[in-house]
C-alpha cells in the first residue's frame, strides 16, 4: 500500500524508518519530512495546516493510509477531514484529541470517572483563579488550557508567583492556549510515560519510557521539547503498568467511547509515580518526540500492521513484541537552543557515527544542501540512539556515536539516563 506520514521531526523519522521496513508498504511519502527522512521515504513539501492540500496530495499519490505524527493537525481535525474524504487515517478525531488539546477537558474527565490525577480547578478569568490559588498551599502548578508546545506549565513555588503566572497567562503569554487556566496541586514522585494503541474500544499496551525535559545536565535550566529519552522506564514494574491500564487508560477509553467520541490512535500518558501509585499528569494523543525513537528501535513486530489495526478497530487481533534491550536516545541541538540559534551549520561524519546494529541516528531539524551535505535547520537536530543490554550500555553506545558526529554548532546533554543508570548501579 501507499502510505503518507505527516510531520517533519525525529518522531516522524523513526515512524518512517519502521514503516519502510514493512512488507505492507509499497510506497512511502513523508510530508514535509526532513533531511534524514529522505533516506527512507519520498519527502514532499506540504503546508499541513491546509487540510485541502493534504487531501489533494493523498489523491494525487493514491494514498491508502495516512499516519499523523504531531498533535497540532490532530487537534485541528485533520483525521476527521481525511476520513471524510475517504482516506484511512491513524490518529484521533478532533473531539478525541481534546484529551491533549484541553487540559481542563481531561481533568474534568478524570474527576467524573475517578481517574487518579492532581486536585485542580479550572478558570476563564484571573480574579477567580487567584482567589482559588490563595486558598491552596504552594507549590502550585499553573497550566494554560490549550496546546503550548510543552511550554504552558509553570510550577509556582509561592502563592505570589502563582498569582503572577495566572495574570501573565490571562494577559496572553501563551496566546489562545491561555484563554482558560487550570490550577492544580503539585505531585511528588518520579515521572514516566506509558504508551498504548487504542482502536476506540480495545487497548494494546505498547511500552514505557522516560525523558529529560530540561536543557542542562542534572535536569537544570529551561524546559525543552525533550533532550533525550530511554525505554523501558525501570520504575514501571509490571504491577505499575497494570495499575496504569486499569486505573487510568481503560477508564479513559471507556469514557470517550460512552461520550460518543471514541479515541483511536496512540494514547501517551504522562504519569507521576507517587507513594500511592500512578497519577495522570497529562495525556498526549500522538507518539512522544523523542520517546517514539526509543520505542521504534525496540519494536519487533510490523508497525504498519499495528497502526492499521488501531485505525480499523481490530486491535484485539494483534499483539506487539519488544526486544528486551534498552534503547536510549540523546538529542543533539543547535547551540543556543531553546533560545535563539544559528541555522544551516554543517554536520559531518553521520554515516560513520550511525554505522552498526547498536546505533540508529534519527534526524529532526535537518535538510540536505544541493551538494548533499547535511545542514542543521532547527533547534533539536539529531536523535542519536543506542541499543544495549541495560541503560548504562545503551548510554555508552549512544554517546560513542555522538562523539563521532562532526558538528561544531551543536551540543547535547552528557547525562541522559542518569537516574536509571544510578538505579542499575545500586
Ligand atoms: P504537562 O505539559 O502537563 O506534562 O506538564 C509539563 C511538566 O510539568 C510535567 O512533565 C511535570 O514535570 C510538570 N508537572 C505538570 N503537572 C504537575 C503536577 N501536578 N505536579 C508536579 N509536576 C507537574
Ligand atoms: N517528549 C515529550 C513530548 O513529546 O510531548
Amino acid at each position: 500500500m501507499n502510505i503518507l506520514v505527516i510531520g517533519s521531526g525525529g518522531r516522524e523519522h523513526a515512524l518512517c524508518w519502521a514503516i519502510a521496513k514493512s512488507p505492507l508498504c509499497d510506497r512511502l511519502i513523508c510530508a514535509p519530512g526532513n533531511g534524514g527522512i529522505a533516506d527512507v521515504a519520498e519527502c514532499m513539501a506540504l503546508d499541513i495546516s491546509d487540510h485541502e492540500a493534504v487531501i489533494a496530495l493523498c489523491r494525487a499519490n493514491a494514498i491508502d493510509f495516512v499516519v499523523v505524527g504531531p498533535e497540532v493537525p490532530l487537534v485541528a481535525g485533520i483525521a476527521d477531514d481525511l476520513t471524510a474524504a475517504g482516506f484511512k487515517t491513524f490518529g484521533p478525531s478532533a473531539a478525541a484529541a481534546q484529551l491533549e488539546g484541553s487540559k481542563g477537558f481531561t481533568k474534568d474527565l478524570c474527576a467524573k470517572h475517578n481517574i487518579p490525577t492532581a486536585a485542580y480547578a479550572r478558570f476563564s478569568e484571573a480574579e477567580a483563579a487567584k482567589a482559588y490559588a490563595r486558598t491552596q498551599s504552594a507549590p502550585l502548578v499553573i497550566k494554560a488550557d490549550g496546546l503550548a508546545a510543552g511550554k504552558g506549565v509553570v510550577i509556582a513555588q509561592s502563592l505570589e508567583e502563582a498569582c503572577e503566572t495566572i495574570d501573565e497567562i490571562f494577559a496572553g503569554a501563551f496566546g489562545n492556549a491561555g484563554a482558560e487556566v487550570v490550577v492544580e496541586a503539585f505531585l511528588v514522585g518520579e515521572e514516566a510515560s506509558f504508551f498504548a494503541l487504542v482502536d476506540g474500544k480495545t487497548v494494546l499496551p505498547l511500552a514505557t519510557a522516560q525523558d529529560h525535559k530540561q536543557v542542562g545536565d542534572g535536569d537544570t535550566g529551561p524546559n525543552t521539547g525533550g533532550m533525550g529519552a530511554y525505554s523501558p522506564a525501570p520504575v514501571m514494574s509490571d504491577a505499575l503498568c497494570q495499575r496504569t491500564l486499569d486505573e487510568i487508560i481503560s477508564p479513559t477509553v471507556a469514557a470517550m467511547a460512552a461520550a460518543g467520541t471514541p479515541f483511536r490512535g496512540v494514547l501517551f500518558a504522562g504519569l507521576m509515580i507517587t507513594d500511592t501509585g500512578p497519577q495522570l499528569i497529562e495525556y498526549n494523543v500522538r507518539f512522544g518526540d523523542p520517546e517514539c525513537q526509543v520505542l521504534m528501535v525496540r519494536l519487533k513486530d510490523d508497525l504498519v500492521t499495528l497502526l492499521l489495526a488501531a485505525a480499523d478497530g481490530q486491535l484485539d487481533h494483534v499483539s506487539a513484541r519488544w526486544i528486551d534491550d534498552v534503547a536510549l536516545t540523546v538529542v543533539m541541538a543547535a547551540e543556543g537552543y531553546p533560545g535563539s540559534y544559528e541555522k544551516n551549520t554543517e554536520i559531518g561524519n553521520l554515516a560513520e557515527a550511525g554505522a552498526g546494529d547498536t546505533v540508529e541516528i534519527f534526524h529532526a531539524g535537518t535538510a540536505r544542501s544541493p551538494s548533499g551535505a547535511c545542514l542543521a535547520t532547527g533547534g533539536r537536530v539529531l536523535n542519536v540512539t543506542g541499543i544495549g543490554a541495560n541503560v548504562a550500555d545503551a548510554q555508552a553506545k549512544a554517546y560513542g556515536a555522538v562523539d563521532k558526529v562532526d558538528w561544531p554548532g551543536g551540543f547535547c546533554r552528557r547525562d541522559i539516563g542518569w537516574r536509571a543508570v544510578a538505579r542499575e548501579a545500586s
